[in-house]
């Protein structure tokens, strides 16, 4: 495709950090099987699949995905995600009321204007099909430790001496990030007609604490530093 992605050339970093923050993931790994649910017999859409991690960790044979950066794409393919565009979301056209879940694991965090993006995925889905998002919130800790990053082009700064994780996401990702409050998601979902909500959450500790030992998932999105919010079409 050309044009130079968010994720390309950090393939390699995405999957490592994630490996080396091995309780942080487990967290996560977590509320991504609990959001899911029971994916038995079901079609599934993941928009921006990237690597395909979560998925390598469930059955992903009905998994189809979406991904803008082949760098992150091909690794999906290899583990077993059914890459069916290699492209943003906002330049693909999805076939009407085909999908059992579509969700965006980590994705909305890298785009601007969620509305169309949101109506186009709930129109591929079926009635009663189920929109998941799951994102680090802007308003967490993880989201102010993201954005103080950002504005100052380093964690290296005095602010954030002492008090950052051991290791922390990579800058130029937490840069390029758009981050969105998760009362900013539902709103845009609510408008768009999605119904019967549902929130978990994790990663309740402070960010420098958080790989200390895996957490587990609670109901609610006000305290978490990722959190999943479900709704129904
Ligand atoms: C934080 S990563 C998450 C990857 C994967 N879902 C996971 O959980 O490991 C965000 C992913 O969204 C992809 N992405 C960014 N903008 C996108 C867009 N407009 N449409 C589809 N995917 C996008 C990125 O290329 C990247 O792979």
């Amino acid at each position: 495709m050309g044009n130079k992605q968010k994720f390309d050339g950090y393939a390699a970093q995405y999957d490592e950090w994630f490996m080396k923050n091995e309780h942080l993931f487990t967290s996560e790994l977590r509320l991504f099987k609990k959001a899911l649910g029971d994916i038995d017999g079901k079609r599934l859409l993941s928009v921006g699949c990237g690597s395909g991690l979560f998925e390598s960790y469930i059955d992903c044979s009905n998994i189809e995905g979406i991904e803008p950066s082949e760098d992150m794409g091909k690794i999906a393919e290899k583990r077993g995600v059914n890459v069916i565009k290699y492209g943003l979301i906002e330049d693909v056209d999805l076939p009407d009321e085909t999908y059992d879940i579509i969700y965006f694991n980590g994705s909305s965090s890298y785009m601007e204007d969620l509305a169309p993006v949101y109506e186009k995925s709930l129109r591929a889905l079926r009635d009663g099909g189920r929109l998941i998002l799951l994102d680090v919130p802007k308003e967490s800790a993880f989201g102010f430790m993201y954005l103080l990053g950002k504005s100052l082009g380093t964690y290296n700064h005095e602010f954030l001496q002492n008090v950052m994780p051991e290791l922390p996401y990579p800058l130029a990702l937490a840069s390029s990030g758009v981050w969105h409050s998760t009362e900013e998601k539902i709103d845009v979902l609510k408008a768009l007609g999605a119904k019967n909500f549902r929130y978990y959450q994790t990663l309740i500790r402070n960010p420098m604490y958080t790989n200390e030992e895996p957490e587990e998932v609670s109901e609610g999105y006000k305290s978490g530093g990722y959190v999943a919010i479900i709704a129904e079409k």
